[in-house]
């Protein structure tokens, strides 16, 4: 991939992300997804100690960035997937799809997780062509969690496999991972 810049998301990338996030909730734009509290929660107060993310840049402007976030039981039931699993959230600009530049920033992303010794969760609609990405980068369908999403479809929980994350250190006891 020539001419691309990827870099850790920082605490001053927020309105950056959000307008990533928008296109990952295909949210007509930023104003719409920060206006939904189920598309806010994966950005409020962020950086969070436990966030982290990439940015994708092409000639010093952002086109694409990936972001995580651990989310709570009780706190966060609609949201939360596995614990020491952060769910993500991925968005490249609709001009430069299908070059590898969401690829790039879903193993920067799963690297990081590794190296933190976490797993991986998202949420996808299950008619997103970007299931076939994560099944191809390790990812699984999370049995027994599809749900009706709020327009009306299904979306289901995807996890990295077992098999993907050979890399990482076993999990604390107690802890299950993905
Ligand atoms: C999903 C997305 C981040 C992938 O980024 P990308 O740079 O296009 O991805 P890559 O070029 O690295 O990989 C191509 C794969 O992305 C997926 N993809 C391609 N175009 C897509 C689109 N318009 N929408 C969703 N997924 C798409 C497909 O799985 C494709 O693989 P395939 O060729 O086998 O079908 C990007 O397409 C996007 O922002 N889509 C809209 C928002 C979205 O769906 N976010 C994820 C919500 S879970």
């Amino acid at each position: 991939m020539v001419n691309i810049l990827l870099r850790p998301a920082v605490a001053n990338d927020l309105e950056i992300l959000w307008e990533f996030q928008a296109m990952a909730a295909y949210e007509p734009n930023v104003a719409a997804a920060k206006a939904l509290p189920i598309v806010a929660t994966y950005l409020d107060g962020w950086q969070r100690p436990d966030d982290f993310g990439f940015i994708a840049e092409r000639d010093g402007s952002a086109i694409g960035a990936t972001f995580a976030r651990q989310f709570t039981p009780g706190a966060n039931d609609a949201y939360y997937c596995v614990e020491r699993t952060p769910e993500l959230s991925i968005g490249v600009r609709p001009g430069a799809r299908g070059q590898g530049i969401g690829e790039m920033l879903m193993r920067a992303v799963i690297a990081e997780a590794t190296g933190r010794g976490l797993g991986l969760c998202l949420n996808v609609r299950s008619t997103n062509p970007a299931r076939r990405l994560y099944e191809r980068l390790g990812f699984h369908a999370v049995p027994g969690m599809t749900v009706t999403n709020r327009v009306g479809g299904l979306s289901l929980w995807m996890a990295l496999s077992a098999k993907s994350q050979q890399t990482t250190p076993p999990a604390p006891p107690g802890h299950g991972g993905a």
